[in-house]
């Protein structure tokens, strides 16, 4: 295997007295679709956080290129190519799917009007057209406030705001939770363009059919810990759920596996 382009060792990160994180590993390899996949409160979120800068760990190390980083905020993170799609969609509802892709990027006009800050609407609207097209993401109008979309839709600028600005890799944390069967298909067809173009994807889900259909590789936390990896091709629905609930405790771990956050 290549060097993972993003990599987590040994993470803590404590709340109070919850230990969300106890020495997570974690691994994202360039172009792949990797599942992160466990319980309730086994740490998803809690490790995605800390991936992208969002909260900070009391101890362990991420490393980008194989080198140690850290990351200050989100914004760190998104300059060296990491975006993320919050499970809450966090989208201005009255504003159009164009400027929701710009939001807090916006692009201003040529000379004194940008140095006034005047939106260069126009040339936001083709990128944003030019965006959604790449992805495969169909919206009819495209001048509505995203409120007036379904939830498929919704989701879909979510997530094509987060990939027009990742060059690297896009953290997606259950991005399929609150769609219908065939607004998820659409969304995981998304995932796949955006593995194809190179942007590796971070999905986590809950949905064991969803994951094996379009994940490369799947990794397993389970009280704040990875306790397995599995390639997608080669597991089961029933492997991954013993190693998500602890059933394979006690057995021989696989090579892939780790019995301590070494
Ligand atoms: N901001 C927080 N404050 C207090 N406890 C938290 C916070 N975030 C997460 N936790 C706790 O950490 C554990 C892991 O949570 P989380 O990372 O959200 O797990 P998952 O996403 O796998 O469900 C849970 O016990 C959760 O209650
Ligand atoms: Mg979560």
């Amino acid at each position: 295997m290549p060097e993972p382009l993003l990599e987590a060792r040994g993470l803590v990160k404590t709340y109070g007295q919850v230990e969300a994180l106890s020495g997570a590993n974690f691994a994202v390899y360039p172009g792949e679709v990797v599942a992160l996949v466990g319980d309730n409160g086994a740490g998803k979120s809690t490790l995605v956080k800390t991936l992208v800068g969002a909260v900070t760990p009391d101890g362990g190390q991420i490393l980008l290129d194989g080198r140690p980083t850290s990351f200050g905020s989100p914004r760190d993170a998104q300059a060296l190519g990491i975006e993320t799609v919050y499970q809450d969609l966090a989208l201005a509802a009255d504003l159009d799917a164009a400027a929701n892709l710009f939001l807090g990027r916006e692009q201003l006009r040529g000379g004194l009007l940008g140095a006034l800050g005047v939106l260069d609407k126009r040339a936001m609207r083709d990128r944003a057209v030019e965006a959604f097209a790449e992805l495969g993401v169909q919206l009819g109008d495209i001048g509505a406030p995203v409120a007036t979309l379904s939830g498929g839709q919704r989701q879909s600028v979510a997530i094509a705001r987060s990939v027009a600005w990742a060059s690297r890799v896009v953290f997606m944390d259950e991005p399929t939770a609150a769609l219908g069967v065939v607004q998820r298909g659409r969304v995981l067809d998304l995932v796949r363009r955006v593995r194809d173009r190179g942007v590796s994807v971070v999905l986590i889900s809950h949905n064991m059919p969803e994951v094996l259909s379009v994940a490369d590789r799947v990794e397993v936390l389970r009280l704040g810990r990875r306790v397995a990896r599995f390639e997608a091709a080669e597991t089961s629905l029933e492997e991954l759920v013993a190693a998500m609930t602890g059933a394979m405790d006690g057995a021989p771990p696989n090579e892939e596996n780790e019995g301590d956050a070494a």
